[in-house]
């Protein structure tokens, strides 16, 4: 890998060959570390763990498992939707449009859009955002699909990210957030993440995002409740990460997973509850965690959408809604939309 300076002082380039880039800050701005992020997190009476600490090695393997699950109904749910705005997303890719995509995202999605953007133009720049650096993996394989392929990855918080290719040069985007990841946001802090997406994309760039709907407490229930315990053992992984990387003491046999959904927050809430009352170490955060018997500690919060809901959210957030999709059963939602 030859490594090189970049124009934009705060990026490093790394070029693999003439199709593969990489983009890396310099220096990572100011972020806390897992250490201290697990430190405060943990170290108050409303105990939690941010979701984004699922996804180690480990975790994203269990995550792949549980989008193959009968019960998690929003990636297949999703992946049909693409599949039948197959003959529809043209309709707005009027001018040439480089793909954007937030977080690397799972293969089967983005290459539904990859096959459409092959059939459109001569060629397809691809431009996957995430903090990890997953990224080298997938990108080897999309590049012996697609000849006309070219891969810049930026390892940078999505905000980061976004702002880079935004800066990058004057070519038009089509930005991709799938997955319903958004809804692990709280709604202010969601708000605020679309305003400053928003505030970073051109007059006609182009904004794609999957939301999950509101729908039976049941059918939701077993989606975060697989009859296989995947999603028990990935919500239990993240104890085995702190276990390893941070030096500590947890037991997985002291914990439940626990997920329910909260119909007035129109939220799943995802637990570990310990099931005696114990101590465990946290050597690098530097912690003496105390937990009483069926104390819970908050792993994820999965937000669910009303379709006036998103189109409320996203027009406070300064966009003009394009078109909403839904799939056959109206469990998912795209919505494509642009700056107002
Ligand atoms: C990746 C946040 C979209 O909320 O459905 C799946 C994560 N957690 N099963 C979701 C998840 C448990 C997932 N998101």
């Amino acid at each position: 890998m030859i490594e090189t300076v970049q124009n934009d002082l705060n990026y490093k380039k790394y070029v693999v060959n003439s199709r593969l880039q990489y983009f890396k800050p310099h220096s990572t701005k100011i972020e806390k570390t897992f250490a201290e992020e697990i430190s405060s997190s943990l170290n108050s009476d409303s105990k939690y763990i941010n979701p984004k600490f699922f996804y180690d090695k480990k975790g994203s393997e269990l995550f792949e498992k549980i989008c193959l699950l009968d019960e998690y109904y929003p990636t297949r749910a999703e992946i049909s939707i693409l599949k039948k705005m197959q003959s529809e997303l043209p309709l707005f890719l009027d001018d040439y449009f480089r793909l954007v995509e937030l977080g690397s995202g799972s293969a089967v999605k983005t290459r539904l859009i990859l096959d459409l953007f092959d059939k459109l133009y001569d060629k397809i720049e691809y431009f996957p955002i995430d903090i990890s650096e997953i990224l080298t993996e997938s990108s080897e394989l999309l590049l012996k699909d697609y000849e006309k392929l070219s891969i810049t990855g930026i390892i940078d918080t999505y905000e980061g990210g976004i702002e880079f290719v935004e800066n990058f040069d004057e070519k038009r985007n089509l930005i991709l957030f799938l997955g319903s990841s958004y809804g692990n946001f709280s709604p202010s802090a969601g708000k605020e993440f679309l305003e400053k997406i928003n505030s970073t994309m051109k007059n006609n760039d182009l904004f794609l995002i999957g939301l999950d709907l509101v729908k039976d407490k049941d059918v939701l229930e077993n989606a975060y409740n697989d009859s296989k315990g995947i999603t028990a053992r990935f919500n239990l992984n993240v104890l085995s990460r702190i276990n390893d990387e941070l030096d500590a003491d947890f037991n997985l046999n002291n914990f439940v997973h626990s997920a329910v959904y909260n119909q007035k927050e129109q939220r799943i809430e995802m637990y570990l509850k310990s099931l005696v009352t114990q101590s465990v170490i946290i050597s690098k955060s530097n912690l003496l965690l105390h937990l009483h018997r069926d104390e819970l500690i908050l792993t994820e919060y999965s937000y669910k959408y009303k379709l006036d809901q998103i189109k409320g959210l996203m027009k406070s957030a300064g966009f003009e809604i394009k078109r909403i999709w839904l799939d056959d059963k109206n469990l998912f939602s795209l919505t494509l939309a642009s700056k107002k």
